[in-house]
């Protein structure tokens, strides 16, 4: 199971020692949270930060944009360090061209998916992109509880790649602990996003490692 540890639960008066934390831990990427106020009811941060977040992070950056237009923000977020840009189907009118325009960048191409959108929106998508990635919540906050129907919906998504014979794999986001990451990988889900398990776990090296060995 890749793991990739969200940053939005991290004490932010200490993030240099937050990502040394990680750095030192079992984590596969370091998965960046980025909302506008417009496409999620919540600000975070922008490029400066996530300059200076890649400057101190050994892990590659996932960067999760919940913001509307991500297309005008490709080199933007290439430039920060990214090695994988996620954007919402629900925020690209004209998705195969943000797409194209990430892969051109040179980063991973991801496709985020609402807990309210049918997973048929990817089925013409589904063989151009690396990674899914499968909201478990409403985005906007951290903390959350896991809604339980994404577990039917990865079985619908992992039938589609499958029958579409794509290498993308699924990424899950959102109230993910012990207990949900352990039903998403009997469920078959490849890469968890954790951010409330690991930083309010008083022992975070040993959280990761719990979701690592699911
Ligand atoms: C929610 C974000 C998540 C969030 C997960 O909008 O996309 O990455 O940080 O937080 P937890 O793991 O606390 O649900
Ligand atoms: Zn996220």
């Amino acid at each position: 199971m890749l793991i990739a540890p969200s940053l939005l639960s991290a004490d932010f008066g200490n993030l240099q020692r937050e990502i040394e934390m990680l750095n030192s831990s079992e984590a596969d990427y370091l998965h960046i949270d980025v909302m506008d106020g417009v496409f999620v009811p919540n600000i975070t941060f922008g490029f400066p930060v996530i300059k200076a977040i890649n400057a101190i992070s050994t892990l590659p950056l996932d960067v999760h944009l919940m913001i509307v237009e991500p297309q005008k923000y490709v080199s933007q977020i290439r430039d920060c360090g990214a090695s994988l840009m996620t954007v919402h189907v629900e925020a690209c009118v004209h998705l195969y061209r943000v797409v194209q325009m990430i892969r051109q960048a040179g980063m991973k191409v991801g496709i985020a998916i609402n807990p309210g959108t049918p997973i048929e929106h990817l089925v013409d998508i589904i063989n151009e992109i690396d990674l899914v990635l499968l909201m478990s919540v409403n985005p906007g906050f951290g903390g959350q509880s896991f809604i339980k129907n994404t577990l039917a919906k990865l079985v619908r998504l992992k039938k589609l790649i499958a029958d579409s014979g794509s290498n993308a794999i699924v990424e899950v986001d959102g109230g993910i602990n012990a207990h949900t990451g352990g039903l998403l990988a009997q469920y078959e889900a490849d890469m968890l996003v954790a951010g409330s398990y690991v930083f309010n776990s008083p022992a975070p090296h040993h959280a990761i490692r719990a979701l690592k060995a699911l």
